[in-house]
């Protein structure tokens, strides 16, 4: 049995607020999506906490839980979703302009979806070059827009009788704009904010506001937030967890699936070719070059850390990785990507894999929403701060401590989801080392 000391993990007694910065096509569809697993109208597919299954013990003792009845998380009759969006829409009406879900089923779930109504947002043109809407709050600096946030946050929790809350951005993807000088202390970052210092995103606030209010914050965009030293020491001061960033659903899952199983093999990559055409909200968000600019810094990472061109000069040091998004209107949510990879094996002869996924963008994306609020919710009550590393499964550019290197290989990423919840409810880790040596038989592992 492990050696670690027994987590203490508070009860999840209440209700839980989820509340999503953007009420767009991926907020929407987990709101719908919970709305309509609760009423007993379809499954939580995709959804590691509600299907999820875990091996616990030796080989030999055939024990497997599911995931939510190893560890103590919030049930879906516990949840409130609350957001905030540019638009006034509220949750049915934004959910029926995205389209990913049919009408027949929307209407089915009309009643809970209309009483979620966004709350005006902190919103800058100069970061989302391609919307604009008039929902938006007004202040005199970015500490009193900040100040509005955390008010939101009390009154949805009071007004709806919540006893804890999680932050999860939904929100479109800003103009990319790396970490500055502002950006290097708390103290730079909040005398920033009471100056107006134009390059704090409206992205950045909302963390901002969210760990002052000691909500865990999960980075779903490929913004940058979390990652800022700032931010990491605001939510080591107030002790909560953050985590992120992008959603890792469609072409990036795939590629974080076959990278890992290439390099295993000690196969060679001579190019990765990644196109995608998509016609929904984000895909006009990210036909503007400044918002692209941050999902190429995400997806491109990917594969240069799998293939290390350092450790394995002959195999990776020559990749071409390009990757494009076009914005293609018919296909609405329904993204469409294409890889072709360039690899060589055995005497440096040249094979060619081409991928073509066909996939519904929101719906991947949603049971991840769910997932990290639900777990970034356990993680507070289980008394963890900073980065959570263990959801680096969900994904595209998993944030780590300073100098270290982030682990993108899915099947990595799930055994470290799966030590951390054993870990939690100290059960013992499983490292499959399954050896027998010198008599003694570990074979079971
Ligand atoms: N769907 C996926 O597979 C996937 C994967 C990875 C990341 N993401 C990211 O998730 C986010 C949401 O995607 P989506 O498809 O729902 O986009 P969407 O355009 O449908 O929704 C985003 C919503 O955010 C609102 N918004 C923009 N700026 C805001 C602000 N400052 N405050 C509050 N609301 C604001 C918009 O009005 C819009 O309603 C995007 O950043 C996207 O890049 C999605």
């Amino acid at each position: 049995m492990t050696t670690a000391p027994k987590i203490n993990i508070q009860a999840p007694k209440g209700k839980l607020a989820i509340l999503t910065p953007g009420m767009g096509a991926v907020a929407t569809t987990l709101f719908a999506g919970v709305e309509a697993v609760k009423k007993g109208i379809a499954l939580p597919v995709g959804s590691y906490t509600q299907l999820g299954k875990i091996r616990l013990g030796k080989r030999t003792e055939n024990r497997t839980k599911l995931v939510k009845d190893l560890v103590p998380l919030a049930g879906l009759e516990q949840v409130v979703f609350g957001g905030w969006d540019i638009f006034p829409e509220n949750a049915y009406e934004a959910a029926s302009h995205a389209k990913v879900l049919e009408k027949d089923l929307l209407e089915q779930l009309k009643e809970p979806l209309s009483k979620i109504k966004p709350m005006a947002a902190v919103f800058d043109r100069d970061y989302v070059k391609r919307l604009d809407g008039p929902h938006v709050k007004k202040g005199k600096t970015k500490m009193d827009l900040a100040d509005q946030l955390r008010q939101d946050i009390k009154t949805f929790m009071k007004d709806n009788g919540c006893d804890r809350a999680v932050m999860v951005w939904c929100a479109s993807t800003e103009v990319y704009t790396p970490p500055s000088e502002v950006h290097s202390s708390l103290k730079k970052f909040e005398e920033g904010l009471r100056n107006n210092d134009a390059s704090i995103s409206p992205s950045q606030i909302y963390t901002y506001a969210a760990l002052k209010e000691r909500v865990p914050y999960a980075n779903g965009s490929p913004n940058v937030s979390v990652e800022m030293p700032c931010i990491q020491e605001l939510a080591a001061e107030m002790k909560t967890p953050i985590c992120g960033s992008d959603f890792k659903t469609g072409q990036t899952f795939l590629k974080t699936v076959i990278a890992p199983g290439l390099r295993n093999r000690q196969l060679g990559v001579a190019g990765w070719y990644s196109t995608n055409i998509l016609g929904n909200r984000d895909g006009e968000v990210l036909d503007d070059p400044g918002s692209f600019k941050s999902k190429e810094v995400t997806k491109s990472g990917v594969l240069s850390d799998i293939f290390d061109a350092n450790l394995y000069p002959e195999l990776y040091s020559n990749i071409s990785h390009v990757v494009r998004i076009n914005y293609y209107p018919p296909r609405g949510d329904n993204k469409e990507g294409w890889d072709n990879i360039d690899i060589f094996g055995w005497l440096g002869y040249p094979m060619q894999i081409k991928v073509n996924f066909l996939c519904r963008d929101s719906i991947l994306a949603a049971p991840i929403v769910l997932d990290l609020a639900l777990f970034m919710d356990l993680a507070g009550r289980a008394g963890m701060s900073g980065i959570q590393e263990w959801l680096s499964f969900y994904f595209k550019m998993p944030i780590t401590k300073a100098g270290l290197k982030p682990e993108h290989d899915l099947s990595v990423q799930l055994l470290k989801l799966e030590n951390t919840l054993r870990f939690f409810t100290n059960e013992e880790l499983i490292n499959h080392l399954g050896l027998t040596y010198y008599g003694v038989n570990e074979g079971e592992a």
